[in-house]
């Protein structure tokens, strides 16, 4: 097991430091300072060439402005919240917004807009990098100075666990997320040929600016079901026929913590990630982030290359009661899993 360290860009004079942990069978997990951002789950192939199994940017700097949020680390809460409005004992607060009238992804101040300090572990079965910082009430606008820490430890088992750590001064709002989007196959041209199987009966409702509504919605019988795995180009032709949508971006409430809450698989390149988490919820989003600035022309001549899968509580928790407590008490810390177990199939 091994760790490695370079530097690959600079923001403002703080240096962007890419980690790269290694298992015995060759397995990588590559990740940066900047965003506590995910890069790479690299496995290798019969010839012992690596493949990434998620989706990077080669130049940082589209990192900073690319409003996808490729691998970054989102928080304090992940998904939106109306009007970035929220009240705790009775208070209310209003974080400052970045969508329209909504506040997205902890806003503009939010994990994903800060470098992070790092520390490296190697452990007995594992190694692991974990990212620090103190993001202030003044910062992001959230109540109370947070101290969050993200790790990642790669075992031998080609097991993937993230740790999401928050600790913070004030009663505050803790939603973190990885905004990892995947793609399995060799060539990464498009998700049409993955299967996906999430755990869940039930998806939420949402507006047309995509905020829940507070309801939610049966999967059986419509293009939400992926009980049982479903071929993505198929249901992305069944969400189009039934909704009009082309794009899946939508929360699915779990049906339980003890199976898989995703499961994805591409047959064709042997290969299969099954998800973890200890949250309720899961947002699925079809997309291509290098479709950022590009024509419609583009867009139409390139299927979706990634599936985003982002565990978490389900969005805005806080203002629809029955969609999980993500509140943060003051001085008392959390932890929230999320676990990637990588499969030759
Ligand atoms: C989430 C949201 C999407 C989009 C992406 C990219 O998936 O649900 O609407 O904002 O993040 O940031």
């Amino acid at each position: 097991m091994k760790i490695s360290k370079t530097k690959i860009g600079s923001i403002a004079d703080h240096q962007i430091i890419q980690y790269t942990l290694e298992n015995d069978h060759h397995v990588q997990v590559v990740c940066m300072s900047y965003a506590a951002t995910w890069q790479g789950f690299m496995v290798p192939d019969q010839n012992d060439k690596l493949h990434n199994m998620i989706l990077k940017f080669d130049d940082v700097r589209e990192y900073l402005t690319n409003p996808y949020h490729v691998g970054h680390t989102i928080g304090r809460v992940g998904g939106r919240i109306k009007s970035g409005d929220f009240t705790i004992n009775n208070v209310k607060y209003c974080v400052p917004v970045n969508e329209g009238q909504n506040l997205i992804h902890g806003g503009a101040h939010g994990f994903s807009s800060w470098n992070w300090k790092a520390a490296t572990e190697i452990l007995q079965d594992a190694v692991k990098v974990t990212f620090s910082r103190t993001i202030t009430a003044q910062e992001d606008g959230f109540p109370g100075d947070i101290e969050a820490k993200i790790s990642y430890i790669l075992d031998n088992h080609d097991k993937v666990t993230i740790q999401f750590y928050g600790q913070s001064n004030a009663d505050t709002l803790f939603n973190p997320m990885t905004h990892v989007y995947f793609n399995l196959s060799n060539d990464h041209k498009t998700i049409n040929n993955h299967e996906l199987q999430i755990n869940s009966h039930q998806h939420v409702e949402t507006d047309v600016q995509k905020l829940p509504t507070g309801r939610l919605l049966e999967n059986r019988k419509t293009a939400f079901d992926f009980f049982k795995p479903v071929n993505m180009e198929s249901a992305l032709a069944q969400l189009q026929q039934e909704t009009g949508k082309t794009q899946f971006d939508d929360a699915f409430k779990l049906a339980d913590r003890e199976h898989p809450a995703v499961v994805i698989c591409d047959r064709s390149d042997h290969r299969q990630v099954s998800v973890y988490s200890d949250r309720n919820g899961v947002v699925m989003f079809t997309a291509n982030p290098d479709g950022f600035g590009k024509s419609k022309e583009w867009e139409a001549s390139h299927p979706y290359n990634g599936i985003a899968i982002e565990a978490q509580t389900l969005p805005d928790a806080i203002n629809h009661p029955g969609f999980g407590d993500i509140v943060l008490r003051a001085n008392k810390s959390k932890v929230y899993t999320v676990q990637y177990q990588y499969e030759e199939i």
